[in-house]
């Protein structure tokens, strides 16, 4: 499919970079980063030259008040700031500021539950009577006094919590200080539409809506059934991963309630709609909507979930995309967040990080980036008792997603510039050399890369718009190069190669067609030649090379 590139959305045309706020820049001196710092830091991120990254928009993880159980996932106001990480006029300020640099902000809208100290949940559970009882999900026991039924929550134990006082259950898929609103009721639907207008009106461009696909659950909420898949080594209170996902999530109804979502955001001017959501690719082309009347981009996380080291593996992921999205879709990928192990460590090391860079701003839709990732920062280690994440604590230090949430690294400096005080969770080891000052000045750096493929893809309308068309290539040998993902990105008057080396070893390809052109970008940055694709391309052990033809 091919876009014209001035007929692009920002949403499109642009790369959506993730913040979350604890840990991008502490201004207070309290070892958590705030809004000012992201503030302090919108130069660094784009002032508009190629000497900065060069990102379009920011998508902030949660800044609201939040007593912090799941780290702002668990929200107290959806109408305010913590003053954690500033006031409203600090937010005004930032949206201000980011719109001057022609950057826009996402941010995060938590709408499936609150913090079990949102007023509306303090007055819900308040007596079975009260007005705002039917806000959340509340059941009674069953005769044996168990919970209503056997759904876990993704952080470990059953999704219901006893309140002793009113004798009912209520529902939490994460932990129990997240009660779940009850979207079948107008009143919390006309809420939470609220909330969405109350940001939109701040200027906000668009809000990234968190496990969007399980605000509406079955109505009868039946048992889900067992997973037979299940690994048998699960901690013993994961009773989520022991059942199949069937009745908590992903319910037909649910698309109503996302058009009905769509269509707040669309009486405003050109805001974005994208959504957390998972599962297999038919259901999940569904939240596009029928013609495009849902999501703007369910977030795409088939590049990053159980996702091995191995080009022949993403490109296939790659293809069934492309070939199950309708025509009016808009591709999506990310390789990183704050929920999953920092990507330099799942795809096994910087020389990866790198390839992985140069796919992930070279495909056609949408890139997100997360934080840190341009450094290549890696899982930073956590000592078990300093683990703070909730699923860390209730499912086991190894399966803590504090090793991808530590603070950016700035510079030398101690806590690597980020603080003046212990950050909230530690460094890296080699936070030294590893940070924005130091690789700045190295010309052959990660951060110097993903700049140099930030402001290409800017400046490339076949890259940030053009079609997408892998290619089958064949090493000097005659065999296919299977350990290598070749793709061509074509506008309506330029074509780009993207030849990315996924072995270990050096391969020499022979990359279908005549013509000639030059080779732009190598991911080792220290090449730029012409090219005659009649003769083989060599490239060395983890290599990626963009090249553009004449
Ligand atoms: C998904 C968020 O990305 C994650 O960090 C959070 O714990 C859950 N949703 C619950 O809100």
């Amino acid at each position: 499919m091919t876009n014209k590139a001035h007929t692009l959305h920002w949403w499109q045309r642009g790369v959506v970079y993730q913040i979350y706020p604890r840990s991008f820049k502490d201004t207070t001196g309290n070892g958590v980063g705030d809004l000012r710092g992201v503030i302090d830091k919108l130069d660094y991120l784009n002032d508009g030259t190629p000497e900065s990254l060069g990102i379009d928009a920011i998508w902030l993880s949660p800044f609201y008040p939040s007593p912090m159980a799941d780290f702002g996932y668990d929200v107290a106001d959806y109408c305010d700031v913590d003053s954690l990480f500033g006031e409203l006029a600090t937010f005004d300020k930032l949206v201000a500021e980011a719109h001057k640099r022609d950057i826009k902000i996402i941010i995060d809208w938590v709408p499936n539950h609150s913090s079990d100290q949102h007023p509306w949940f303090i007055e819900s559970r308040s007596s079975r009577d009260n007005p705002k009882r039917d806000w959340y999900i509340w059941r009674d026991p069953k005769s044996d006094g168990s919970p209503p039924n056997n759904w876990g929550s993704f952080f470990g134990g059953p999704a219901w919590t006893f309140d002793e006082r009113t004798g009912q259950y209520y529902m939490h898929q994460f932990v129990k200080e997240q009660p779940e609103l009850n979207w079948r009721n107008p009143e919390v639907k006309a809420a939470m539409h609220d909330v969405l207008r109350f940001w939109l009106e701040r200027g906000v461009d668009g809000f990234r809506m968190d496990v969007i696909g399980l605000i509406i659950k079955d109505a009868q909420l039946r048992d889900n059934p067992p997973n037979p898949d299940a690994d048998p080594n699960l901690p013993p209170n994961d009773l989520f991963s022991r059942q199949l996902q069937v009745y908590n999530w992903d319910q037909d109804e649910v698309h109503a309630e996302l058009r009905e979502i769509r269509k707040v955001l669309d009486a405003y001017e050109d805001r974005c709609a994208i959504g957390e959501l998972w599962g297999p690719l038919p259901r999940w082309v569904k939240y596009y909507g029928e013609q495009g009347e849902e999501l703007h981009m369910p977030f795409n996380f088939r590049l990053m979930d159980d996702m091995p080291w191995d080009a022949g593996e993403m490109r296939r992921r790659v293809d069934a995309m492309e070939a199950a999205l309708p025509d009016f879709a808009w591709p999506n990928y990310v390789l990183g967040n704050h929920d999953r192990p920092r990507l330099a460590t799942r795809f096994g090391g910087q020389a990866q990080a790198r390839v992985a860079a140069m796919m992930l701003l070279t495909l056609r839709g949408t890139p997100t980036v997360y934080y840190g990732d341009e450094l290549g920062i890696e899982n930073v280690p956590i000592p078990p008792d300093k683990v703070q994440d909730p699923q860390g604590i209730n499912l086991g230090v190894a399966r803590t997603r504090d090793v991808a949430r530590t603070p950016m690294q700035w510079d030398a400096s101690p806590y690597a510039g980020f603080s003046e005080v212990e950050p909230w969770l530690p460094v890296t080891d080699d936070y030294r050399t590893r940070n924005v000052a130091v690789q700045s000045d190295d010309p052959t750096s990660i951060l110097n890369l993903y700049q140099r493929l930030l402001w290409h893809r800017r400046n490339t309308p076949a890259l940030h718009g053009g079609s997408y068309q892998a290619l089958d290539v064949e090493t000097d040998a005659g065999v296919p190069a299977s350990d290598c993902f070749v793709y061509a990105r074509m506008a309506e008057d330029a074509q780009v190669l993207v030849v990315l080396n996924f072995a270990g070893e050096a391969r020499a390809l022979r990359i279908p067609g005549e013509g000639t052109g030059k080779l732009v970008l190598s991911t080792h940055m220290d090449r730029k030649e012409p090219v005659a694709l009649s003769q083989p391309l060599q490239l060395r052990a983890y290599e990626g090379v963009i090249i553009a033809l004449e």
